[in-house]
């Protein structure tokens, strides 16, 4: 089983980025091969809404295309972020939106693709009702275009200071269980 975790903070070893460390962990426990993908160390250029990706190649030449052969091929995707301004932060965003090609591959193309499991961590520093919106919704049309069951999801507000994650023991363990949780 591959899983493949995608760390969406800029900041690293940040809230959300130990809580996919986590859940990573406890994949590694039962057998997985899990793989991070740091979204802001990766050179992603952003999506020129050319279209070139529907009867082609994508012209930009990065590091996208490794990081779309991990999502055509892991049976399982983690992606863990903080609430930037209600959405994602700019580096996941842009990965996001270079993900035309697999839109692509269903919806223009027909390909079937196997249902994997998707994951959703996210931290922010409000905690009101509306902290994750905006977020969610990126992440659901996100899996719903890569065919990953919504399997799971982590929304954790209150914490705004660097590793402060680490004061809330239930979520750390929350994580690593539902990690652990496969049959693999
Ligand atoms: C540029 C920026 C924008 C932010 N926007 C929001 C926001 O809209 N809502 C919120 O609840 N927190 C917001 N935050 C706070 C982060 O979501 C919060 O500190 C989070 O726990 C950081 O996670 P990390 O340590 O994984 O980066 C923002 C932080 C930054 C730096």
């Amino acid at each position: 089983m591959r899983v493949l975790g995608i760390a969406g903070s800029p900041r690293r070893e940040g809230n959300s980025e130990i809580l996919l460390d986590r859940f990573l962990e406890g994949a590694r426990s039962k057998g997985a091969s899990a793989i991070k993908v740091v979204a802001c160390e990766k050179k992603i250029f952003p999506c020129l809404g050319c279209g070139c990706c529907h009867a082609g190649p994508c012209p930009l030449k990065d590091e996208m295309g490794e990081i779309l052969d991990l999502l055509r091929q892991c049976e399982v995707v983690a992606i863990a972020a903080p609430v930037y301004f209600s959405g994602l932060p700019a580096p996941l965003k842009t990965l996001i939106d270079r993900c035309q090609p697999l839109w692509v591959e269903k919806y223009l193309q027909g390909r079937v693709r196997p249902e994997r499991k998707g994951y959703f961590f996210n931290t922010g520093a409000r905690n009101s009702p509306d902290t994750f919106i905006g977020s969610l919704e990126t992440a659901k049309a996100l899996f719903f275009t890569l065919d990953l069951a919504w399997s799971g999801k982590l929304l954790a507000p209150g914490l705004d200071g660097k590793g402060e994650i680490l004061s809330r023991p239930s979520l750390l363990e929350q994580a690593e269980k539902m990690g652990s949780n496969f049959d693999f």
